[in-house]
């Protein structure tokens, strides 16, 4: 009999490149105001990776913060999981590159593309191999470089997005900790709502894509913010009836960072504490799959999430995606 174990967060890293791009910046670039920004979006300033810095560059520095916190070595990685929209290159997948160069030699390795749902997707994968005992232990990074497919000319999206990774360590833990539960959710109809039209099959690289600036963000900001505020108000309430536990139970909400408004919505209808909703997008804005590990990163390392702290990450965003973890510490 395979009897299944718990699956848990060991271990947490993130990365964010050095270079601040500000509001005021912003102003200079597009017709826009440091106050409309963050009155509309809660977003100061966002950080972005150099020229000659791709996706498995931010998710590799990521993966060794996480894995030199878990005293484990890279080769006793099993799996690694990479969720990204802005990976190197259609393929290899950006996960082989990370597993080559950090020397994970022992390790499967794949991409998945979820979007700003895409760090819950990935873990939520992780803790099905390691429940099975397939395998051990699994590092799953959130990672993007949104700067490269943004359209720095369009300021309605140029001034929401950020690059950075989040990493995490997940395995075995001891019963009755780490992952409680999860669900992942996707409806496909509302795809046109926030996608990159082309460099695909449909419409591959051409003059004509590139003249009409198809290979760029497009979004359709109104129709998300709906979705997100339902979302989350929605799959918290179902994932903590699930758990039998109530709202009140949760000491910490990760939700994705896309929008203050989204987050402050949602947190009210849910009746929540600001305390207990992580926030980061002033600082970072939106980092779609490297949302959610850089925040939590940042809440276990500041010393929010403690020993048997009950926290929630919730993901939504292109697809449409959304889902959530639910973790005891
Ligand atoms: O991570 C994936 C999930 N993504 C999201 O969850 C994003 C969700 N959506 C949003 O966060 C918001 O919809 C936005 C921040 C993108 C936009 O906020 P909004 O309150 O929905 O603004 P809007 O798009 O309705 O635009 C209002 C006005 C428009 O002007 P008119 O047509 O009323 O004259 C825009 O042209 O604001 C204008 N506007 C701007 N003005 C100054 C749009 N962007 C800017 C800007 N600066 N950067």
């Amino acid at each position: 009999m395979n009897q299944q174990v718990s699956a848990g967060i060991i271990s947490t890293g993130s990365f964010l490149p050095e270079k601040v791009l500000s509001n005021e910046d912003l102003e200079k670039m597009v017709e826009t105001s440091s106050e409309w920004i963050c009155s509309r979006t809660g977003i100061r300033e966002r950080r972005i990776a150099e020229k000659d810095i791709s996706a498995s560059d931010l998710a590799v520095r990521a993966a060794e913060r996480a894995l030199e916190r878990s005293g484990l070595s890279a080769d006793q990685l099993d799996l690694i999981i990479v969720a990204t929209i802005t990976p190197d290159m259609f393929f290899p997948s950006t996960a082989c590159i990370v597993q080559d160069r950090i020397g994970a030699r022992k390790a499967a390795a794949f991409d998945i593309s979820a979007a700003c749902t895409g760090f819950v997707y990935g873990l939520t994968i992780a803790e099905q191999f390691i429940k099975l005992k397939t395998y051990r232990y699994v590092l799953v990074v959130g990672v993007e470089v949104l700067s490269k497919i943004v359209d720095w000319s369009d300021r309605n999206t140029c001034i929401l997005f950020g690059d950075g990774a989040g990493a995490a360590i997940v395995g075995p833990v001891q019963p009755g900790k780490g992952i409680q539960y999860s669900h992942l959710r996707a409806d496909g109809s509302g795809g046109d709502l926030l996608k990159v039209p082309a460099g695909g099959s449909k419409i591959p690289c051409s003059r004509d894509s590139l003249e009409n600036g198809l290979h760029f963000l497009k979004m359709s900001g109104k129709d998300i913010f709906k979705f997100a505020v339902k979302v989350m108000e929605d799959s918290t309430r179902d994932a903590m009836e699930a758990c039998a536990l109530k709202v009140t139970d949760i000491d910490l909400l990760i939700p994705h960072q896309a929008n203050l408004r989204i987050i402050h919505s949602g947190a009210k209808r849910l009746n929540l504490p600001p305390e207990k909703v992580w926030i980061n997008i002033d600082r970072f804005g939106n980092i779609s799959a490297a949302s959610i590990p850089v925040a939590l990163d940042e809440a276990v390392t500041s010393g929010k999430v403690r020993e048997d702290s009950l926290v929630v990450l919730l993901g939504f965003g292109a697809g449409l995606t959304w889902g959530v973890n639910v973790l005891r510490w």
